[in-house]
């Protein structure tokens, strides 16, 4: 037997420091495009100032605003504050906002200016001299898609994409990531022709959530699942993201778009890689990416598509108490619009794990209740030693990872009902978040905003996953488009009658959350 050594060997290249305590970002600014936009009044601002109110900011930070408002720096400063009183997770404390609002300035201009990108460039000397912010800017896309490409040209015209040694230039782009593979490469070629691959931050705010980096915890931190984690015990997985809000007010961003390419390219492919992938070797950025491509170029449509995927359109019904109109009657849609707001599909992937194991994943709008979970379902005991009348309430096991809202981990499992007959029947074992743990969990746009400022990759998709996820979708979406309009639904209910009849071809039914 070997003799075991009795001294811990120390790495001398090992990171020593307590990877518990937080990191804070060092010096730079964050500049955000699009700083009059829902998303950044809603989501960034207030997580900027969460960050700050948490002491993850350096003190020699700076918020740049550019947008086409007549603003001054103080006209800025008071649109962030309202937005932060309104939207900020953490407490407004005045002794956090004077600080931060200290480095905030404003450039006014349209993005085909130059000379509004030759003041921005100025402006961003300012905190670097006065503030220290040391020339490392993060620049924040909060805009259409469509502008991109004419941003980036801006930025590399005016200088400001330029990165030295001691400096650094990130760009962060949201969603969508184009609107097929071909846009998508196209969009790709035109960033990194101005920022490389390492310094292009993709947002998939879904990644940011803590529920969704729990599943890496929850799979490779513990001994008891990754047993049944395979094609042995998993009879299917069924990922969903249930919306009941309806599109009103969101023509502009959505027709022509629909839910497949908004949430299904996205989100939930990026969930399905996660809990499909093997172990990575560590968290390294490089690694889980290596991981993620591994099993999304394993990943398949099951064929035929008619049979196979889904798509629907609602209509007018009722939520809750209130009669809500169906889609084309929603202002800015075209009368005849095929835009889908539900869509399914089915998906295997070709891993000795996998074989044989659907993947169904499912979105849509105006269903009957918010809700994104993924549900392991396990395959049926091969024998049950009870009489058959004793089993008739015990459906199958299955492990549901609940996303949002209510946050944590349910196991179904069958328990003996109370009393003289061994009747058996579904019980719940509860894992929540609220109750499990005192600290609230962060936005998942402090986390990624952080991340951006830190430079760390890993809750980012690379070009490589934004490719493989279209590869994936766009047959779906030529099928669809050659097949006319998508079936109706009514609003409030769990999508069209052609997502059931898909999963009940395969024996098997969706589930009610
Ligand atoms: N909202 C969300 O929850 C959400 C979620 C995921 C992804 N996204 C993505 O995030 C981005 C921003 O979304 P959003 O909802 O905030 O959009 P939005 O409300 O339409 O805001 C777009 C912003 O871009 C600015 N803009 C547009 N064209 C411009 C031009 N030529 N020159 C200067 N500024 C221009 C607008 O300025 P004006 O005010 O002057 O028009 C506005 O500030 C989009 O790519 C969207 O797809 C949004």
């Amino acid at each position: 037997m070997p003799n075991r050594p009795t001294d811990q060997w120390v790495n001398p290249l090992r990171d020593e420091r307590d990877k518990r305590l937080p990191r804070i970002a060092g010096p730079c600014s964050l500049v955000i495009f699009g700083v009059t936009g829902d998303l950044a009044r809603r989501k960034l601002m207030p997580a900027v100032y969460d960050l700050a109110n948490r002491g993850l900011l350096p003190p020699g930070f700076a918020l740049v605003g550019f947008a086409r408002r007549d603003w001054d720096h103080e006209d800025f400063g008071q649109v962030v504050h309202d937005a932060v009183r309104e939207h900020a997770r953490t407490p407004f404390r005045e002794d956090v906002w004077e600080r931060l609002s200290e480095g905030f300035r404003f450039v006014r201009g349209t993005f085909d200016d130059d000379a509004a990108f030759d003041r921005l460039r100025d402006t961003l000397l300012e905190p670097d001299k006065e503030r220290g912010t040391g020339g490392n800017h993060a620049f924040y896309f909060s805009i259409p898609p469509d502008a991109f490409p004419v941003v980036c040209e801006q930025l590399s015209r005016s200088g400001l994409a330029d990165q030295t040694e001691d400096t650094w230039r990130r760009v962060v782009i949201e969603k969508p990531f184009g609107h097929d593979l071909e846009s998508a490469k196209e969009l790709n070629t035109v960033v990194n022709k101005v920022f490389p691959e390492n310094s292009v931050f993709r947002i998939d705010h879904y990644l940011g959530k803590e529920t969704v980096q729990n599943i890496l915890a929850l799979r490779f931190a513990n001994q008891l699942f990754d047993p049944v984690w395979s094609s042995h015990y998993v009879d299917h997985v069924q990922i969903t993201m249930a919306e009941d809000i309806g599109l009103g007010g969101r023509a502009g961003y959505y027709d022509g778009i629909g839910a497949a390419r908004d949430v299904i390219q996205n989100h939930l492919i990026q969930l399905m890689a996660l809990v499909a992938m093997e172990e990575p070797i560590s968290f390294e950025p490089h690694e889980l990416q290596t991981e993620k491509i591994k099993v999304l170029s394993a990943t398949r449509n099951i064929l035929p598509l008619d049979e196979n995927t889904a798509r629907g359109q609602y209509e007018a019904g009722w939520q809750g108490s209130e009669k809500v109109p169906g889609l084309l009657d929603e202002t800015g849609f075209a009368h005849d619009s095929t835009t889908e707001t539900f869509a399914a599909l089915a998906l295997e992937v070709d891993s000795r794990r996998w074989a044989g194991v659907p993947f169904y994943l499912r979105t849509g709008k105006r269903l009957g209740r918010r809700v994104t979970e993924i549900a392991l379902v396990f395959k049926r005991a091969p024998h049950l030693p009870f009489d058959q009348t004793m089993t008739e309430e015990l459906s199958q096991n299955a492990l549901v990872i609940r996303v949002q809202p209510d946050e944590g981990i349910t196991l179904r499992f069958g328990s003996k009902v109370p009393g003289s007959s061994m009747e058996v029947r579904d019980v719940n074992m509860d894992f929540s978040y609220g109750q499990a743990f005192t600290e609230s969990s962060p936005e998942a746009y402090e986390r990624l905003i952080l991340d951006v400022l830190l430079g760390v990759p890993s809750l980012f998709p690379v070009n490589a996953e934004v490719e493989l996820s279209w590869q994936i979708l766009d047959p779906v979406l030529e099928h669809w488009a050659a097949s006319g309009k998508p079936d109706g639904y009514e609003a409030g209910t769990w999508g069209p009658q052609s997502a059931e009849d898909m999963m009940a071809r395969h024996g098997r039914a969706w589930r009610r959350p």
